[in-house]
């Protein structure tokens, strides 16, 4: 079930091939048959590409599929799709691992669309304030951009600006086709950012609000105006956004302390705030910031002073 609950991977273990199936699949078609017959950056962008649109779903899947296949000497994976896999076979495994991880990048796609360039001045804004704050952007026209290279980009992308003007008290079609695509896709673990111009009611960020939520993303505040953004507007915007992204980076940085392991630098033990320390009464969830003064390591009774954290 790495795609189809029909999908089967196969070992021939005298050839030490790999028949994959869907997982590490493209859809290329070439006269070449092998990963070093084509430039490597090619095809794992179209990897990632089929990743994205087919396999993302799956993630899980894919671990297991990964954990079982650390397990064989595997020399050739020839997936049911695109290029065999014979000389690049530790570069595909590690973006596999990345890709079924959710693994994001500090990275933003801006997809949007808009009817007379009012969403679009907004899209412009919101990428160079991204930009600016040391995100790497991507501003995406759904006119002129197949949904399925959106996803392609999006795979790695940690933030998600989604932006549509309001029309007959809805987002545009081609911005509501593209939230279903991406629903269903399941990508996780990401912070999403509606945009939008309307005219009196303006549903249309509410809305991609909704999707965005129901995605089970974390929202920044969003961004809306009246008509055409005037030049004040806009500055505005780009610093409503930069506020909330220093906000969201300070959150970050503390969530990351609430989660980081520390060792005992005299016997080795490392406590972390996951399990907590059940026998000396510090409840799982307690960061190591956290702990009592008086908390001393469970195995050898060092004091708190004496562990540092865990790369
Ligand atoms: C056919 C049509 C229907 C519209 N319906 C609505 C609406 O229901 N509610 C609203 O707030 N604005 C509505 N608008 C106004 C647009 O949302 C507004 O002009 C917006 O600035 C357009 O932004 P854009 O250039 O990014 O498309 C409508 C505009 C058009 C042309």
């Amino acid at each position: 079930m790495v795609h189809w609950p029909d999908n089967m991977v196969t070992y021939y273990g005298s050839e030490k091939i790999l028949f994959s199936n869907d997982a590490f699949g493209q859809h290329i078609a070439s006269a070449e048959r092998f990963d070093d017959q084509l430039p490597l950056d090619i095809i794992l962008e179209e990897a990632q590409k089929y990743y994205a649109n087919i396999v993302l779903p799956y993630g899980k899947q894919v671990q297991m599929a990964l954990e079982v296949a650390s397990e064989l000497d595997i020399e050739v994976i020839a997936p049911s799709h695109g290029l065999i896999w014979r000389t690049h076979i530790p570069e595909i495994i590690d973006r596999y691992n990345g890709w079924s991880k959710n693994k994001t990048e500090e990275k933003a796609v801006v997809v949007y669309d808009s009817m007379w360039g009012s969403t679009a001045e907004l899209a412009e804004t919101i990428e160079k304030t991204f930009t600016s704050a040391g995100i790497n952007a991507k501003k995406i026209n759904l006119e002129k951009t197949h949904i399925s290279d959106v996803m392609t980009d999006l795979l790695t992308a940690r933030y998600i600006a989604v932006g549509s003007s309001t029309l007959n008290n809805n987002m545009l079609p081609s911005v509501s086709g593209f939230l279903t695509y991406m629903r269903g896709l399941a990508p996780e673990n990401r912070l999403g950012l509606a945009f939008g111009s309307y005219g009196w009611s303006g549903e249309s960020v509410v809305q991609i609000m909704d999707v965005l939520t129901d995605c089970g993303f974390k929202l920044l505040p969003e961004i809306k105006v009246q008509y055409r953004p005037s030049d004040k507007m806009l500055e505005n915007a780009a610093e409503d956004l930069k506020e909330s992204l220093e906000q969201n980076l300070s959150e970050d940085e503390k969530e990351k302390e609430k989660a980081q392991k520390y060792r005992c630098e005299t016997c080795g033990y490392i406590y972390n705030p996951e399990k907590g320390d059940p026998e000396g009464d510090i409840k799982p969830g307690t960061s190591f910031e956290d702990l009592p003064d008086d908390w001393v390591c469970p195995i050898c009774g060092a004091s708190k002073d004496l562990f540092l954290a865990v790369d």
